[in-house]
């Protein structure tokens, strides 16, 4: 048997990858890292034939040095331990980035790195809520409305109105594949924990649904009162992102 791995456009990995993200059906965080031209991208041969792929991006945009995407169709999957170093070889990354619910590539990062830590919590949709907040009302946000600083997430789409003020914004982004969209919020600080935030992401998850996306989330591990709120809006906890270093 031979193994071959070689550096390709982002197109030749396409066909693959669409099998990758069938197979995953969860957000995957760094999807716009390919679009935006930020990949370098490998396939992975056995017998001359294209079985697989990798990908790398960097830890900072400009640089190659994190694989963040392994992927080998299910009949050659048990040659994973064997490719995945070639990878390595031919690409020279120093880390190893990936969700904990892509199965394969955090096998390959429990096998080959070390010093693995978590940052990011990955949310999921579960269930539909029926929360409400006396006097609040979120509507889509005008070109009129003032809008409070804020210091965490982008202004969104929607508000939160409580005595004719906006005290909260959220909306949805749509950088993950298809058909996932990235759900986010901020509460202005003086009208946080009156479950404010809980009922703004209610109502965009189903604005967001109304645009034929799956709410999803991320949230720092350290953010307990985002992660509350993800959870009181009816989305639980999925994966987290995993990060090693590659042993040498
Ligand atoms: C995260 C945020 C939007 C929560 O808004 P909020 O209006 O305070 O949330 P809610 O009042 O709806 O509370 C929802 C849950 O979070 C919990 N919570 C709120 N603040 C909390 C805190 N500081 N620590 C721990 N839990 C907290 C509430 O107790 C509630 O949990 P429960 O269902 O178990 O009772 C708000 O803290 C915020 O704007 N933070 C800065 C921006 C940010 O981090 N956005 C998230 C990015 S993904």
């Amino acid at each position: 048997m031979t193994t071959r791995v070689e550096r390709v456009e982002l197109e030749a990995i396409l066909p693959l990858r669409a099998l990758f993200l069938e197979e995953a059906h969860h957000q995957v965080r760094y999807n716009a890292v390919h679009e935006r031209g930020w990949s370098d991208s490998y396939s992975l041969f056995i017998d001359g034939r294209n079985v697989g792929y990798g990908s790398i991006k960097g830890q900072e945009i400009k640089d190659r040095d994190t694989i963040f995407e392994f992927y080998l169709i299910p009949p050659f999957r048990g040659h994973a331990s064997g490719l995945f170093p070639q990878l390595i070889a031919a690409a020279r990354p120093a880390f190893i980035e990936c969700q904990s619910n892509d199965p394969l590539l955090s096998a390959m990062l429990f096998e080959f790195a070390r010093n693995i830590s978590a940052d990011v919590v990955l949310f999921e949709e579960h269930s539909v809520t029926h929360l409400a907040v006396p006097g609040v009302l979120v509507r889509r946000r005008r070109d009129s409305d003032p809008i409070f600083p804020h210091s965490a997430e982008p202004v969104g789409e929607y508000v939160a109105q409580l005595n004719g003020e906006v005290v909260a914004t959220g909306g949805f982004l749509l950088h993950y594949n298809h058909p996932f969209a990235d759900l986010y919020m901020e509460v202005r600080e003086d009208c946080r924990g009156r479950g404010i935030g809980s009922f703004l992401l209610q109502e965009v998850k189903r604005e967001c649904y109304l645009a034929g996306r799956i709410p999803a989330a991320r949230t720092s591990i350290g953010n307990f009162a985002s992660r509350a709120c993800l959870n009181r809006a009816g989305l639980r906890m999925s994966g987290f992102m995993l990060k090693g270093q590659i042993s040498a």
